[in-house]
């Protein structure tokens, strides 16, 4: 309970309007029993026809009643559903930030699927049995005492008979509510199956069908599927026995109070009006008890799913901010990382051992090395999406950790090896790291520094050109080329570029490098690269062997001439760019 206490904690923030909807239930219940208790007296009251005067005054007071009840019905609902959809709100935007703000050491652990379920239905859980079950629950406890109290003053024997069905109703409820809860949970989750099957099938649609894994696939969606229409079934089994049992209930109570009630009206021992209010008041105890014996099968989920959302909250990002951080400004652009080392959580070998370069401003570092050699691992710790276990990372000998990520992120500009863009426009995955989209002019600008006047001139809606879904309708080079234009975009200093050259035609390569050096004036670049053509006019070359040392360092005119994978894998490259001139 102290851990939904927390969440509690946030409705209160929104206090007025929260005391302004509770205070609203009493109201409305104390009316709702009001009317049933003038209804019961008028009707012992009517004798003759004299009193037709009286009833159509009655009429008018329990019409008015009705409608004050009515308004503070509305107004319970409204700030209390209100304040909980507010909470909601600000509850999904603190996880969405925190999301956003945890590093990719805890993206790359976690499954996308659990991400979204704890921002989208761990969150309903929590609101719906805080918000609505708070309001149902203040309003059995102010409805159920009342009418037993009125109930037992009106006829003690008669009440306390009237308690046996309401127990055996109680414990049938408390059977089959954990089911009900078991299989909606059940379907839920055969949904989110069925949500993920679909996107990572549309996602992965050309390896579907490169495969030609069509039938498989189909055959995977209609197994979720089957299994969340037979949770449906299940549940709807447990729901529909629910209903029967509480509406039996509800008719067996109806029977009791009919045999002995209607006894004790033919011994004279109770009037008409007495058994009306006895009906009403009986219902009044009825319902809000199966609401709130609803609401506590709720719990268990909610509690759950408070500490699924916690766990999020509570989890610290290991990129710590430094209190007093030093400024970048102005970036040369110097890079020296010191003897870096870095391992991936649950991993026996290093990914990078003891790296160690120093860069001047303005000059061109180049990264190669076999697959798995940690280029990729080098470049993160570089641009800081990660901190190294041993060494530093300097800009212009600044360590890393002494100043802010948004100084390290407005210095470097990083193209990950993976070409991701939005479904948006040209322009506006080309500026998506500014403030506002980019104009015509330095958008053209940019094209061409990428080399993409031509393919965009081609586009049919130019420089607006919607791209589809992670850029599907960009070729591979084409959707290298304009995420290296998103990074320029902000001119940065620094510009870091994992493989982004490798879907491009070596032509285009060197073009595109040349442009990078001119039009950066001073602007310092990292390539890592399978292709060592991407590196041949760097100022120095760094080789990284299997297992994430360095194997050597130069100039590529050094590297060709001295024995070992660069220059075995230089001439292997050569002799199939010759080949492929044929
Ligand atoms: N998130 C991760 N968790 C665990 N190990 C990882 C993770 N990312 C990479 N590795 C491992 O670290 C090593 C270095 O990987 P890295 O991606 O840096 O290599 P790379 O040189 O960029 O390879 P490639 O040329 O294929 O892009 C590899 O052995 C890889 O399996
Ligand atoms: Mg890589």
């Amino acid at each position: 309970m102290k851990r939904l206490w927390a969440f509690f904690q946030r409705f209160l923030r929104h206090r007025r309007q929260l005391v302004a909807g509770f205070l609203c239930i009493p109201a409305a219940q104390l009316l709702d029993v009001a009317i049933t208790v003038v209804i019961g007296k008028t009707l012992d009251r009517l004798r003759s026809a004299s009193d037709t005067d009286f009833l159509l005054g009655v009429v008018g007071i329990i019409l008015g009643l009705s409608l004050v009840r009515g308004v503070f019905r509305y107004l319970q609902r409204w700030w209390i559903v209100v304040v909980s959809r507010w909470v909601e709100n600000e509850l999904k935007q603190d996880l969405f930030d925190k999301l956003v703000s945890l590093p990719l050491s805890y993206h790359a652990a976690s499954r996308s699927g659990d991400v979204v379920s704890r921002v989208t239905s761990d969150v309903e859980n929590v609101r719906m049995f805080l918000g609505p079950g708070m309001m149902y629950t203040l309003g059995a406890v102010v409805m159920v005492p009342v009418s037993l109290g009125l109930l037992f003053s009106i006829n003690a024997p008669l009440a306390a008979t009237m308690l046996v069905p309401l127990l055996l109703m109680g414990l049938g409820m408390k059977a089959f509510t954990p089911r009900i809860h078991k299989w909606s949970l059940a379907v839920q989750e055969s949904l989110a199956e069925i949500g993920h099957r679909a996107q990572e099938n549309f996602g992965g649609i050309r390896v579907v069908k490169g495969y030609g894994r069509e039938d498989s696939q189909v055959a995977r969606f209609e197994k979720a599927s089957r299994l969340n229409r037979d949770n449906q079934i299940l549940l709807g089994r447990s729901r529909g026995i629910t209903h029967a049992l509480t509406h039996g209930a509800n008719d067996f109570t109806f029977v009791v109070i009919l045999v002995v009630g209607g006894m004790a009206m033919i011994d004279r021992r109770m009037a008409a009006g007495d058994l009306f209010q006895f009906i009403d008041l009986t219902f009044k105890v009825f319902w809000p008890i199966i609401a709130v014996g609803w609401i506590a099968g709720m719990y268990p989920r909610a509690l759950a799913s408070a500490e699924r959302i916690d766990e999020l909250l509570d989890r610290k990002s290991d990129l710590i901010e430094p209190a007093s951080p030093k400024s970048l400004e102005p970036v040369r652009g110097a890079l020296s990382l010191r003897d870096v080392s870095y391992s991936y959580p649950n991993t026996s070998t290093s990914a990078i051992s003891g790296l160690s370069v120093e860069l001047p401003a303005g000059s061109v570092l180049g990264i190669v090395g076999p697959t798995g050699s940690g280029k990729t691992t080098a470049l993160l710790l570089l641009a800081r999406m990660m901190d190294p276990a041993t060494g530093s990372v300097c800009i212009d000998g600044t360590d890393l950790r002494q100043t802010t990520l948004a100084n390290v992120r407005s210095a470097i500009g990083y193209v990950p090896q993976d070409s991701f863009l939005f479904s948006d426009t040209w322009r506006d995955n080309v500026s998506f790291g500014l403030a506002a989209p980019l104009d015509d002019e330095r958008l053209a600008r940019l094209a061409d520094e990428v080399c993409m006047t031509e393919e965009v001139a081609r586009f049919p809606d130019g420089l607006d050109q919607r791209i589809g879904e992670r850029g599907v309708t960009l070729s591979g080079g084409q959707r290298q080329r304009t995420c290296i234009a998103r990074a320029l975009a902000r001119e940065p200093r620094i510009l870091v570029l994992d493989d982004a050259l490798s879907a491009v035609d070596t032509e285009t390569e060197a073009k595109l490098i040349s442009n990078l050096r001119a039009a950066g004036r001073g602007r310092t670049v990292v390539i890592a690269a399978h292709r060592l053509s991407s590196v041949v006019a760097a100022d120095l070359v760094v080789v990284l062997g299997r297992d994430g040392r360095v194997e050597t360092q130069g100039r590529h005119a050094d590297l060709v001439n001295r024995p070992g994978w660069y220059r075995e894998t230089w001439q292997r490259q050569q002799a199939r760019d010759e080949l492929s001139v044929l």
